[in-house]
């Protein structure tokens, strides 16, 4: 499966940096096309040297390899050579700087000019992988469509016991092989996915919203595109933002919203409706903003009209339709209620009684159930996570 894939190793200061070179020689030895970047501070745990003989091609370390002759090493086609960026080890450092922008060597110009996937395997004492900042920094990494992998348990070179561990070479090539076959998954397929809430004037100035903040159905969008889906992304306003790879329609009312996700959906394999749509809207808009006044303001409210299940009436037999329940009492029974109303064939329940899930967080915890009430339940995890469990399970039922 990797014969002939070109793969750009960053490594990075951490003691876990002498791994990596049996990591070089596994994909060497499955045909790869393997090229090391190396930080300064990686070359004080492992010499270029042992990884430029592993990866058969010289080691990069500086963006100006020879100063005084004016060569300098080009990051921009690097990113571009590249299948895949795997930063492993990725110390906290290389993390935060890699999270926050910041260009200041070779490795991370790379990263930022990449466009291919980059996986990342961290790799810290316990203490630093726990700390606030660091789970902040990774799980920006992740809202960027990185492939961040879990650090491993397991005895560290400080002598303590616990998570930080740069997981073992052999689960980074799988990893690897992995993501390459990922893929495949939906290759092919077209997909609509709508996130974000839609904002419902009531004059030019105001409007009735909701809070979400449209990273579940982003975050279902980038995993779709890097598994190889053309995916259209209709999206109501959101300050998050999306890659290139997803083709992104910004809309701001209900109304825009079933516009354009019934123009697009005669053509997809797949929708998954995750937009938290506002059920009313007011009746009528005022043209200039609304003056105080002492008497109570009245709003006369419509309804929206239900986008979802506007798709379940003219859903064709090969098309697959996903729809969202956002529940706080009788969640299960209601979900279920919602799959034969709209005629999906699968309901993503979330449960506002679950700690860590909802809106605006960066976690959910979600109940799939599908059109033969068949139910499986999911344990409180990163969007990104959530993301592949609700595409896995869709991967299982179309051909
Ligand atoms: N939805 C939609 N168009 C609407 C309202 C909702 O497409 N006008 C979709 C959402 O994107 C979600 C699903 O319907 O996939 C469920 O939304 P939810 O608000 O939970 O259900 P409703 O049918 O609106 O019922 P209720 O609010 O009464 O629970």
């Amino acid at each position: 499966m990797l014969r002939g894939k070109k793969i750009l190793i960053g490594v990075t200061g951490s003691i876990a940096a002498y791994k990596t070179a049996h990591l070089v020689r596994l994909l060497v030895k499955a045909g790869a096309e393997v090229r090391v970047l190396m930080t300064p501070a990686a070359c004080d745990f492992i010499s270029p040297l042992t990884l430029g003989t592993l990866s058969k091609h010289p080691v990069s370390v500086h963006m100006v390899s020879n100063a005084d002759q004016g060569t300098w090493t080009n990051h921009v086609e690097m990113g571009m050579w590249a299948d895949l960026l795997v930063v492993a080890p990725a110390s906290a450092n290389t993390i935060g700087k890699m999270a926050n922008g910041i260009c200041d060597n070779l490795l991370l110009a790379v990263y930022l000019s990449a466009k291919c996937p980059v996986m990342i395997a961290p790799a810290m004492d316990l203490d630093m992988y726990r700390h606030p900042s660091v789970k902040l920094n990774l799980s920006r990494l992740k809202e960027y469509g990185n492939n961040v992998l879990q650090a491993e348990n397991g005895e560290l070179a400080s002598g303590l016991i616990g998570e930080g561990r740069m997981p073992e070479p052999e689960n980074i090539f799988a990893a690897i092989e992995q993501q390459f076959s990922k893929k495949k998954k939906l290759s092919g397929k077209r997909i609509l996915i709508t996130a974000g809430p839609t904002h419902e004037a009531i004059d030019p100035v105001r409007f009735i919203g909701n809070s979400s903040s449209g990273k579940m159905g982003i975050a279902i969008a980038e995993l779709a595109a890097s598994w190889g889906a053309e995916v259209h992304l209709v999206c109501g306003p959101s300050f998050v933002e999306s890659s290139s790879a997803v083709h992104r329609i910004n809309v701001r009312f209900a109304a825009e919203m079933y516009k354009e996700v019934n123009r697009l959906f005669p053509s997809s394999d797949v929708a998954i409706l995750s937009a938290a749509v506002a059920d009313y809207r007011p009746k009528s808009v005022a043209g200039k903003k609304i003056k105080k006044a002492d008497a109570v303001l009245n709003i006369e409210l419509e309804p929206t009209a239900d986008i979802l299940k506007s798709l379940g009436e003219k859903k064709k037999k090969n098309q697959f339709l996903v729809g969202f329940a956002l529940e706080t009492d009788h969640e299960i029974e209601n979900a279920k209620k919602k799959i034969k109303s709209k005629n999906l064939d699968l309901i993503v329940l979330n449960s506002l009684n679950d700690k860590g899930a909802g809106f605006g967080y960066d976690t959910n915890k979600i109940t799939l159930i599908d059109r033969n009430n068949k139910m499986v339940r999911f344990e409180l995890k990163s969007k990104q996570e959530v993301a592949a469990d609700i595409l896995n399970a869709i991967v299982k039922n179309i051909k």
